[in-house]
């Protein structure tokens, strides 16, 4: 998607994908990775999500990614948390205690300014993109994080021909064809969402599913 296609949906308050609340499958599966305490997670596409502070708040340092200045900015407002800005190059750092969010195009990111990461979590960022541009994703994320890195993926899949995304239909097939080079996959589960989907069963769409991955980065 093209960088005003999120500004305009950010500008017009159209941000479905917000959860008011921590996203219930990474409060059940972020413990089973055994992430240590004081090890840095790398967030991609994180929007204003509640997410941060949960990783945060299990002891990490979270660096996140997020394209959208007032994204970034409700983030902290909305979380009462002050912070130091400062301007590197084409990305604004926003920087807490325990949370450093860039403000930019991932794809743009220095690498050096998170390959200290060796956990990553990404929720509605993969199933943000296209097919066509879904590769170039994966080539990006498994750049800016440490070889051996362990994260979580969560993804939808449903008849892509039902609806336009995003988010985007990613099968388990796409998934094990298209990173398995970079990662080692483990699916952890697969539900059934579309009763808890309106929109998607407005559009009559037949058949929706979600999926949580362990992945471990190769290398
Ligand atoms: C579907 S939302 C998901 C947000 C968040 N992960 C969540 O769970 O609420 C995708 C986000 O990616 C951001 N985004 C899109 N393209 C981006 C890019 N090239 N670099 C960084 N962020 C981007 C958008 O502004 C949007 O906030």
């Amino acid at each position: 998607m093209q960088p005003s296609f999120w500004h305009e949906k950010w500008a017009s308050k159209q941000i479905g994908f917000h959860l008011g609340e921590v996203n219930p499958l990474l409060i059940e599966h972020w413990p089973q990775l055994n992430v240590a305490s004081g090890a840095s997670v790398f967030v991609p596409m994180c929007g204003k999500s509640l997410d941060l502070c949960y990783l945060a708040e299990q002891g990490l340092e979270v660096v996140a990614c997020e394209l959208n200045q007032a994204a970034v900015e409700q983030f902290f407002t909305d979380n009462e948390l002050s912070v130091e800005v400062q301007t590197l190059g084409e990305h604004t750092r926003y920087c807490t205690e325990q949370i450093t969010l860039y403000q930019g195009d991932l794809f743009t990111l220095p690498t050096h300014l998170t390959a200290h990461c060796t956990a990553f979590y990404d929720r509605a960022a993969l199933i943000a993109w296209p097919e066509a541009m879904r590769q170039q994703y994966v080539k990006q994320l498994a750049k800016l994080i440490a070889p051996q890195s362990i994260g979580l993926l969560i993804t939808l899949d449903y008849p892509q021909a039902a609806l336009n995304g995003p988010p985007f239909a990613v099968s388990d097939d796409w998934v094990m064809a298209n990173m398995s080079e970079y990662f080692e996959i483990e699916r952890l589960r697969c539900d059934d969402v579309l009763a808890q989907n309106p929109r998607f069963i407005s559009k009559q769409v037949p058949w929706l599913t979600e999926s949580v991955y362990r992945l471990v980065r190769k290398g």
